[in-house]
């Protein structure tokens, strides 16, 4: 069972409507649809923005409907790097909380997160190679792997988009991969981060976003669509 995890309602709706057998089951006030894409058995649902609502659904897609994979789609801010451009696909190859801070009075280890120890955690192999395998093949813009960092925060700033980069090395952002990542390996199962480049996170962000973020998703839901019957 393949477990796929959206926050906007753009970024999952095309899954659903593609589905087929499918059924709905309302738990935690999100809609799982269970059913087949591409032959493939796979649950979907849409989480809505925001690390707790994410890691949730992982959970959820985990224990109650026996998830073996969790891919979250959707689209990010493009960060730190000027190659990384609106439209591009993102594949992560680990994912951090920028916003994960006890350093006050952890010091060094205040960025680690608690049971798993380290910062990054890093998305499975296998599955993130077979995405961006099936991105350079299908798609014509530009595909980059690398680390995605989340918070509960959209970034609309250079300051603060400089200082995650810096800190990170992230090349994307958003609002939701971190936490699936957190779920999934507290778990033990494994997952995958795929996005397309909605905005650059920058002071343009705010404008950017509402022009791109449909179309950007609907680009990570066409890869996810080729992919899936070679997962
Ligand atoms: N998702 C898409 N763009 C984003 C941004 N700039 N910040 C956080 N999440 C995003």
């Amino acid at each position: 069972m393949i477990g796929i995890i959206g926050a906007m309602a753009v970024e999952v709706d095309g899954l659903i409507e593609a589905m087929e057998e499918k059924t709905p089951e309302t738990i935690s006030r999100m809609t799982f649809w269970r059913g087949t894409l591409g032959g493939a058995a796979c649950v979907v649902a849409q989480c809505g923005a925001g690390k707790v609502n994410a890691a949730v659904c992982a959970q959820t897609m985990i224990l109650r409907f026996g998830a073996e994979i969790v891919i979250n789609t959707g689209v990010a801010g493009g960060v730190g790097s000027r190659d990384v451009r609106i439209g591009d696909l993102v594949v992560a190859s680990a994912v951090v909380q920028h916003d994960y801070d006890t350093t006050p009075i952890d010091g060094d280890k205040g960025r680690d997160l608690p049971l798993l120890g380290v910062s990054a955690i890093e998305t499975d192999d296998r599955v993130s190679g077979l995405l961006a395998a099936c991105a350079k093949e299908t798609y014509g813009g530009g595909v980059h792997r690398g680390v995605i960092a989340t918070g509960d925060q959209f970034i609309s700033g250079r300051d603060r988009l400089h200082e995650i980069a810096a800190r990170t090395g992230a090349i994307a952002c958003e609002m939701e991969g971190g936490s699936i990542g957190q779920a999934c390996a507290l778990a033990g199962v494994p997952f995958a981060v795929l996005r397309a480049i909605s905005d650059n996170a920058d002071d343009n962000a705010v404008d950017d976003f509402p022009k791109f973020a449909a179309e950007s998703a609907r680009k990570s839901i066409a890869l996810l669509l080729e992919a899936l019957p070679r997962l």
